[in-house]
């Protein structure tokens, strides 16, 4: 399952981080507002809990998130959302996944993990600005089951239809939060029209 938050704001800066003249201090900034729209829209179906608080009148019912958030940014790239995802959620706790692409193969290369123990039962979200061929994503979360997830979201600022495909055929329950499914792979398995190296453009190493 995934969804393309149409939002003007998102499309806005969407368009404005794909520019190729987009330096990597406005990249990073577009990059963290994007991502606090998108973590909105992934996190109005988390589970909350009833509670009850007493305002200075009287009791009032309300609602609290139910299981522990940890944000999984795959690096390098992924620490780009990073902060964005937690000025909506400051209390999450954060664990790094580090995953390449081998760049004969473009299949992932697991390099470094290290996850919060409340990972296991927890509620997920993967964050990494580009889900292409998928392998990346989908290797994560084949990861973060092993460790015990409960629940696992994924949020991207820019997909294609290949990426998509595998997630969902090989993840179902797993629900993908985008700014845009665009058009295709190329032969070097980036995607098009897409926004280039996403790592490369937020660390200035291009
Ligand atoms: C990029 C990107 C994703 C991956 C997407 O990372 O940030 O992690 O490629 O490709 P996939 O869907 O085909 O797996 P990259 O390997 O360039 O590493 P970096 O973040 O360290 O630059
Ligand atoms: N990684 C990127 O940074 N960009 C792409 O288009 C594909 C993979």
């Amino acid at each position: 399952m995934h969804e393309e938050v149409k939002h003007p704001c998102v499309q806005h800066k969407l368009a404005l981080i794909r520019n190729k003249d987009t330096g990597y201090k406005k990249f990073r900034e577009l990059a963290t507002e994007i991502t606090m729209f998108l973590c909105y829209e992934a996190l109005k179906e988390i589970e909350v809990k009833e509670v009850t608080v007493q305002t200075p009148l009287a009791e009032a019912a309300g609602h609290k998130i139910a299981n522990e958030l940890v944000v999984v940014p795959i690096l390098r790239a992924g620490v780009g959302m990073l902060e964005g995802i937690l000025g909506l959620v400051p209390t999450a706790r954060v664990g790094f996944v580090g995953m390449y692409r081998e760049a004969g193969t473009k299949k992932p290369v697991s390099y470094y993990h290290k996850l919060p123990k409340e990972t296991d039962g927890g509620t997920c979200i993967v964050i990494d600005p580009m889900l292409a061929t998928g392998g990346s994503t989908a290797a994560t979360i084949d990861f973060l089951k092993e460790q015990g997830a409960a629940t696992i979201v994924v949020i991207c600022i820019v997909t294609c239809p290949e990426g998509i495909a595998l997630v969902e055929t090989e993840h179902p329950d797993v629900k993908i939060y985008t700014a845009s499914v665009d058009d295709h792979l190329d032969d070097r398995k980036y995607i098009v029209p897409g926004l280039g190296d996403a790592g490369d453009r937020l660390f200035g190493t291009r």
